[in-house]
């Protein structure tokens, strides 16, 4: 795969950025020529501060970036965000009631490691707010990070000044047009455009209509697609739809070097790719991830509806991690529930491996598709 104009841009081999919650997957993607972004969001600011040093330190003179969540839209924004306290009184009782209810349906134990808890419901109520991200931006901006993403909005013009003043590109994932052209304005250097079928919190247009249109509203702003790749033939559908490159998640979730929980990891090897829906059942905002008895709860209209963010997060931070507990355990009813943010393609995931050869497939499997077309291997993804 030779290099494009993106690669040039990060100092990549290949213009494959891969989003990941795992600080190992970020360091071996950075180092095998790819771009590693670490997830920030669910992470305390001690988390990150950590898992940022080490990546800097495994990744010398490698590109890696960093991505947020700051919606546009969330409970306590008017202030900026509010304290747990207060973000606590907004959680109806009969949520709580359901929550619980179904945990006792399911037969589901209580957390044996308090501690955890305060921690996780901290981080899901904190993370989604302006002065959440700006923490773990006033972090991110310690060490060489080359990109800042954020996920769900525009980023403040605070956060986009003090980038560019370090040399530190500035991206933004959109699922519409007019989400596109709202990022183009405020200036970011990058646009994900994120189809229906990706993992994680997505709109609902497919990428083959969606990529060409974002391509042609924002250029010449460079654009990635991001949903669906599982191989590289995928790679080589986003470079004819006018991408430089591609944005990829689900697929790192089945590496070794992956947090995925073991049980996950399991169900996505046996999953097909009609096993997933967007449902708002775990942030509150829809977000595509694997069926399970959990989103089949939410789904059904007797029970209430997921609450917006980042209220649902705190709502359910307890029993995400009871469920998580007793899975491990192989106890049934944590296991029906079990489930974790996947795309449509984890009808290809089928076997665990090192992040490197994933990424070493990918390039090859597009290097033998560009063969198949035709045409010179590389030069149309200049
Ligand atoms: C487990 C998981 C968590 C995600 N969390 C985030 C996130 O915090 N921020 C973000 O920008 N995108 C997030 N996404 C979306 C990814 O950045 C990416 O756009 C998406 O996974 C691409 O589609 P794919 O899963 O089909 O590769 C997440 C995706 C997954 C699968």
């Amino acid at each position: 795969m030779k290099k494009n104009s993106i690669c040039e841009q990060f100092g990549l081999e290949y213009p494959i950025f891969a989003f990941t919650h795992s600080p190992d997957v970020v360091i071996s993607v950075s180092n095998a020529g790819g771009m590693g972004v670490l997830g920030a969001s669910g992470m305390t600011p001690e988390e990150f501060d950590s898992a940022m040093k080490r990546i800097t330190n495994a990744c010398p003179e490698k590109a890696f970036g960093v991505d947020l969540i700051l919606p546009n839209k969330y409970v306590g924004m008017e202030d900026g965000g509010l304290s747990l306290e207060a973000l606590e009184k907004h959680i109806p009782k009969g949520h709580r009631d359901f929550v619980n209810k179904l945990l006792e349906e399911y037969e589901v134990g209580e957390l044996e490691d308090q501690e955890k808890l305060a921690s996780l419901s901290a981080k899901a109520g904190s993370s989604v707010s302006l002065s959440g991200a700006r923490a773990l931006a006033n972090i991110a901006f310690k060490y060489p990070i080359k990109l800042l993403v954020n996920a769900l909005g525009t980023f403040p013009e605070e956060f986009r000044e003090r980038a560019h003043a370090q040399g530190i590109k500035v991206g933004a994932l959109v699922g519409q047009v007019r989400h596109a052209l709202k990022q183009k304005d405020a200036g970011v250097d990058i646009i994900i455009a994120q189809g229906y079928e990706a993992g994680g919190h997505t709109g609902d247009i497919a990428n083959t209509v969606l990529v060409p249109q974002v391509v042609d509203a924002v250029a010449p702003i460079p654009v990635l697609m991001a949903g669906g790749v599982a191989d590289g033939r995928q790679i080589a559908a986003a470079m004819a739809l006018g991408a430089q490159g591609v944005w990829t998640g689900s697929i790192w979730l089945m590496t070794e070097e992956s947090e995925t929980h073991p049980v996950v990891k399991k169900k996505f090897a046996e999953a097909t790719s009609a096993d997933t829906l967007r449902s708002r059942s775990s942030t509150g905002k829809h977000a595509r991830q694997l069926k399970s008895s959990w989103t089949d709860a939410w789904e059904d209209s007797k029970n209430p509806d997921p609450l917006p963010m980042p209220l649902h997060g705190m709502l359910i931070s307890d029993a995400k991690l009871r469920i998580e507990q007793d899975a491990l355990k192989a106890k049934k009813g944590a296991t029906e529930l079990i489930n974790y943010f996947v795309g449509q393609n984890v009808g290809m995931l089928n076997e665990e491996r090192p992040a490197a050869e994933v990424l070493q497939k990918l390039t090859k499997e597009y290097e033998e598709t560009m063969g198949k077309l035709g045409s010179p291997t590389t030069s149309s993804i200049k």
